[in-house]
């Protein structure tokens, strides 16, 4: 028998990429190909790249040229990128680094051991397009080996907001949801794995219609669908978008047990001028008022939101709505960038803001988040927690895991397994996680 090839696959950006980057190790472990850790040992060395802000997408070409000496070394060495910068750059890949032998984008990841075996017979193989079929119906099933307990499960991808300065729609396409009866075919199949907790993805993914045994479903119908399945005993999803959010799934973070009392729903911006600009169709106030009727439903639920200040033509006064609005919502998570201006889309047309104004905007927000996820860490001291065993932590006896609001918890002298769910008392919040105790 011959030795299994060796494949490294470097991930970059969003969950989406995470799940897709498994999905191509499985495609990839027909071929003979087996994961490993270092790019030192490997025999095909992917990026799965992301395209969102300018710094993200030339990260690429520098780790790019930090591999290329391993062809050296290596005559077998093929070097391949996927994912987003994939999509956006094609050919224009291989120019800038002729190292690189594949360039495949998110829609073709089901042709990706044809073209495998494409560059194994010394040709460069690039596949960019938007096929009609369905990738996901060419993926084969997922395999047979144990899991980590917590799954991410693509149920939607693609989006057809285009919000002016974001390329998602550009690199993902078209929004498309995938049939209800594959997703839950594919979630019991996680848990006949040892999966019990399942984050269904989507760019969009509160947006999700998809065709179920008798009628379209809509997200909230599928979180009660797979929420009937045996073991599977915790369901979340991101990322949601404000307009989308429906009453059904308001109403599911009421009343359906295994729903997470999580949700990232980001705003982007407080001020309804950048809003309109930003094309995002909702205003600071109906943002506020969405957020009252999904804490009427379940006041414990922990929010989480993405913000970009620097957009164009911001100015003081829309930078402070941005912050007065953080103020009222108070985020357990944020996550904030400074504009980023991307080809092709709308806002790069118009004038940018000075960079040092929005370096001190970007500080400022930043500051404010982290203040409130402080103080909404240390609530938690003392409250009892559910937390999902993910793994063992660094210390003898210790075990790590998630709360249902999402916080890291790390637990001392614990018994429990990976995979149990456990009840816990939080003892004191450290900088990124909490410790507790088992109750
Ligand atoms: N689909 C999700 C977000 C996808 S991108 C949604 O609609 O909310 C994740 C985040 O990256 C966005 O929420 C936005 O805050 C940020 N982002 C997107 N494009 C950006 C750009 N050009 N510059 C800076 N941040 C950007
Ligand atoms: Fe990008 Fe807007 Fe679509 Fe989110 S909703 S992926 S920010 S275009
Ligand atoms: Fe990045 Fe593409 Fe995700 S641009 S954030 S990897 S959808």
């Amino acid at each position: 028998m011959t030795a299994p090839k060796k494949l490294f696959i470097k991930t970059y950006g969003c969950q989406m990429n995470v799940y897709d980057s498994e999905r191509m190790a499985e495609a990839l472990a027909d071929q003979g190909y087996q994961e490993t850790q270092t790019a030192d040992d490997a025999d095909m060395i992917l990026l799965n790249t992301c395209h969102i802000r300018e710094k993200a997408a030339e990260k690429i070409y520098s780790e790019l040229g930090r591999l290329k000496p391993l062809k050296a070394l290596n005559p077998d060495l093929k070097i391949g990128v996927a994912g987003c910068v994939a999509q956006a750059e094609g050919a224009e890949i291989m120019r800038r680094q002729p190292a690189v032998d594949l360039v495949v984008g998110p829609q073709s990841y089901h042709r990706l051991a044809e073209m495998e075996q494409q560059v194994r017979s010394g040709k460069s193989a690039l596949d960019t397009d938007f096929p009609e079929e369905d990738k996901f119906e060419h993926l084969k099933s997922r395999p047979k080996a144990a899991r980590a307990p917590a799954a991410f499960l693509t149920v939607q991808e693609g989006c057809d907001k285009f919000c002016a300065f974001c390329v998602v729609p550009y690199t993902r396409g078209a929004e498309v949801s995938r049939p209800a009866t594959r997703v839950i075919e594919e979630a019991r199949q996680l848990v006949d794995r040892g999966v019990r907790e399942i984050t269904l993805l989507g760019q969009n993914v509160n947006a999700y219609h998809g065709a179920g045994a008798h009628k379209d479903l809509t997200l909230a119908e599928l979180i009660w669908e797979l929420s009937e399945i045996n073991g599977l005993e915790r369901i979340r999803f991101t990322t949601s978008h404000p307009n989308d959010m429906q009453d059904d799934l308001i109403e599911a973070h009421r009343s359906c047990a295994k729903l997470m009392p999580y949700l990232h729903l980001p705003v982007q911006s407080g001020s309804d001028h950048i809003l309109k600009r930003m094309n995002r169709s909702h205003t600071a106030q109906s943002y506020l008022e969405l957020i009252e009727r999904i804490r009427a439903a379940r006041p414990d639920i922990m929010l989480s939101g993405d913000f970009i200040v620097g957009f164009p033509e911001e100015t003081d006064a829309d930078f402070q709505a941005t912050l007065r609005l953080i103020e009222q919502v108070k985020y357990g998570y944020a996550y904030s960038f400074k504009y980023s201006t991307r080809p092709g889309t709308p806002a790069a047309e118009r004038g940018q803001i000075d960079d040092a104004i929005a370096n001190d905007r970007l500080a400022q927000i930043q500051a404010l988040i982290t203040r409130h996820q402080r103080e909404i860490q240390e609530s938690m001291v003392g409250r009892e927690l559910s937390v999902l065993i993910e793994k063992p932590g660094r210390l003898a006896g210790q075990m790590v895991g998630k709360s249902e609001y999402l916080h890291a918890v790390h637990i001392d002298a614990c018994s429990a397994a990976v995979g149990d769910i456990v009840r816990v008392r939080a003892t004191e919040a450290k900088s990124n996680s909490l410790a507790a105790l088992l109750v």
